[in-house]
C-alpha cells in the first residue's frame, strides 16, 4: 500500500507538463511574429504566446527619466526580472494558473492590472533574453533563435515602435546605437550558442515552420503516450495490491 502512495506521489498529470518554446532574437528580428506564426498553424486548443516584454523590472523616478530621454539601458539583462519570470514558468509547467504583469512601453512602467494564464499545452516565450537564463533554459522543450539583417530589424523597430510604442524618431535611432546594437553584440547575439534552430529570415521562412510545428506535435505525442503508459502502471499495481 505504502508503494502505491508513493507511485501517486511521483505522478504528474498531463496538464502539468506543459511544452514550453523559447524564441529569443534581436529587437525587431520578427520574434513575436514567428510566434503568431507557429501559432496559427499549430492546429491545437491551448497554445499561449508568453512575452518577455512583461517581466521588465519598474523603474525608479531617476530611472524613468532617463526612459522618457532614450538613456535608459533596457537591453541589459539587468533589465529583466529574470526571478519572476522564472517562478510563473514553474508556476505553468507545475499545472498552476500564473499572474502575469502587463507592460506598458509607452510609460515605461508595469500597469497596476495583471493578466492570468492557465497553465497551457504549449507555451512559445519570446523575447530577446528568452535563451539567457540558465534556470529558464531548463525548462525549454525547444529552444529557437531568429534573425534578421541589422537593418531590417533597426527599420522594423522604428516602425512600431513610432506607431505602437509612444517614441519619436531621433530617440529610436539614439537607443538603437547607445544601448540596443552594443548590448545585441554582448548579450543576445551569443544565445545562438545554445539554440536548437536558428532561424533565418522569420516568417518567410516557410520550411522552419514547418520544422517547429513537426517537432511540437512529435513532443506532444511523446508526452500523451508516456502518460497512458504510466496511467496503466498504475492501474496495473494497484490490481496487484
Ligand atoms: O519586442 P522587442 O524584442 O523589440 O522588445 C525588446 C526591446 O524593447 C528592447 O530592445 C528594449 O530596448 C525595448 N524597450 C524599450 N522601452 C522599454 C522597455 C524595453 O524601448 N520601456
Ligand atoms: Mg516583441
Amino acid at each position: 500500500m505504502a508503494d502505491i502512495v508513493s507511485k501517486r506521489a511521483h505522478y504528474s498529470p498531463p496538464w502539468a507538463d506543459v511544452c514550453i518554446i523559447g524564441i529569443a532574437g534581436s529587437s525587431g528580428s520578427g520574434k513575436s511574429t514567428l510566434s503568431h506564426a507557429i501559432v496559427s498553424k499549430l492546429n491545437l486548443p491551448w497554445v499561449v504566446i508568453l512575452s518577455m516584454d512583461s517581466f521588465y523590472k519598474s523603474l525608479d523616478a531617476e530611472g524613468s527619466r532617463k526612459a522618457f530621454l532614450n538613456e535608459y539601458d533596457f537591453d541589459s539583462p539587468d533589465a529583466v526580472d529574470f526571478d519572476v519570470l522564472v517562478d510563473r514558468l514553474r508556476d505553468l509547467k507545475a499545472g498552476k494558473r500564473a499572474e502575469i504583469p502587463i507592460y506598458s512601453f509607452a510609460k515605461h512602467a508595469r500597469e497596476k492590472e495583471t493578466t492570468s494564464i492557465y497553465s497551457p499545452h504549449v507555451l512559445i516565450l519570446e523575447g530577446i533574453f528568452a535563451l539567457y537564463d540558465e534556470r529558464v533554459l531548463e525548462l525549454l522543450d525547444m529552444k529557437i533563435f531568429c534573425e534578421a539583417d541589422a537593418d531590417t530589424c533597426l527599420s522594423r523597430r522604428i516602425l512600431r515602435d513610432v506607431s505602437e510604442r509612444g517614441r519619436d524618431i531621433e530617440g529610436c535611432i539614439k537607443q538603437w546605437f547607445s544601448f540596443v546594437k552594443p548590448n545585441f553584440e554582448q548579450f543576445v547575439e551569443p544565445q545562438r550558442k545554445v539554440a536548437d534552430i536558428i532561424v533565418p529570415r522569420g516568417v518567410e521562412n516557410r520550411v522552419a515552420i514547418t520544422m517547429v510545428i513537426q517537432y511540437i506535435e512529435r513532443k506532444l505525442i511523446e508526452k500523451s503516450k508516456a502518460h497512458r503508459a504510466e496511467l496503466r502502471k498504475l492501474g496495473q499495481s494497484s490490481e496487484d495490491d
